[in-house]
């Protein structure tokens, strides 16, 4: 049975990949299984400078997912090639470096410096504000896409994953926009803009007021959007929003991804990729699927 995929030309042993933000830097898993059981892992989203990110409270429970604001709390690029680098290195499984700024100038500097280290790929997180164009995230419209694209992929020497906001008009526009201006390959979906309320203190629950939402909540947005960029670009597609079976890799492969990140279920589940390879192994069987690859994008019209 063949559960190896490969993405922009890096062979993954399996398609599952820890997504940005809820696995750190690699180290806080090691204690509960080897995490080179992972086909990747995706970084915390890393800035040049270091950032403590927002004020707590920032994650709040919601029914079938979460809400967080923590706002990119990170080490910085010094201190990642100081203190994370070097374990990162020992790893035997794709490292993707999962960055973001506040200005175009931002990214292209750290894409630069990242593209540097030995790491496999770099993954642009484009759902962050524009400072210079008054907050308004880069991840909204094909233009500022186009741009901080553009700009990026002049700098960045390695396979370059763009990962897309789903609190947009048209997800088809911006991974086209993306594709265009030079991405090897997309990623999406991020959290989905949202709030919670504490009646009891008549406020918000999150210091920031509002969050995004992850997990099991948002799977049916993240695969609608997933096929409708498969139907758009021919550049490789990983999909994530809500993964917590073997059932859901399938499901995400077959509206077109071939590789997904797993985010949220690592909280539900911290043995996680264990459990959804021996799972996404028994399922194969009994769909009677010998090649993982064989299903990307196979979805029937009705
Ligand atoms: C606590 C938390 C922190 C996150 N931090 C980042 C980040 O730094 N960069 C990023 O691109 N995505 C970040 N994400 C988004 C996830 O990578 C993923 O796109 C999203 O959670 C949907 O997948 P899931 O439902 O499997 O969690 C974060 C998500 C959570 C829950």
């Amino acid at each position: 049975m063949k559960t190896s995929v490969n993405v922009c030309g890096i062979e993954f042993k399996n398609p599952l990949i820890a997504a940005s933000g809820t696995f750190g830097f690699g180290r806080e898993y090691q204690d509960f299984y080897d995490v080179n059981i992972w086909g990747g892992f995706c970084t915390k989203g890393l800035t040049y400078e270091k950032r403590l990110g927002n004020p707590t409270p920032r994650i709040a429970e919601t029914p079938m997912g979460s809400l967080n604001s923590v706002g990119l709390q990170n080490p910085g690029f010094e201190d990642f090639v100081k203190y994370e680098l070097p374990y990162l290195k020992t790893l035997d499984t794709v490292v993707i470096v999962n960055i973001a700024g506040n200005m175009v100038e931002d990214y292209c500097r750290l894409a630069e410096a990242v593209s540097d280290c030995d790491i496999d790929m770099v993954e642009l997180n484009i759902s962050c504000p524009n400072v210079k164009e008054g907050g308004m995230a880069f991840g909204t419209r094909p233009e500022s896409i186009k741009n901080v694209v553009g700009s990026v992929r002049k700098y960045c020497k390695k396979p370059l994953i763009v990962k897309l906001s789903p609190n947009v008009e048209d997800i088809t526009q911006n991974a086209k926009a993306a594709e265009d201006y030079g991405a090897d390959a997309i990623s999406l979906i991020n959290t989905v803009s949202g709030m919670a309320v504490d009646i009891y203190t008549r406020q918000p629950i999150l210091a920031n007021t509002i969050g995004g939402l992850s997990g099991p909540a948002i799977k049916p947005i993240a695969l609608k959007m997933v096929w409708q960029v498969y139907n758009t670009v021919k550049i490789p597609i990983i999909g994530m929003g809500g993964i917590s079976s073997a059932q859901d890799i399938l499901e995400f492969m077959l509206c077109g991804a071939r590789a997904v990140q797993v985010g949220t279920y690592n909280f539900m589940d911290p043995y996680a990729p264990v459990t959804l390879l021996d799972g996404l192994t028994k399922l194969m069987a009994d769909c009677k699927i010998q090649d993982v690859n064989t299903i990307v994008g196979d979805l029937k019209a009705r």
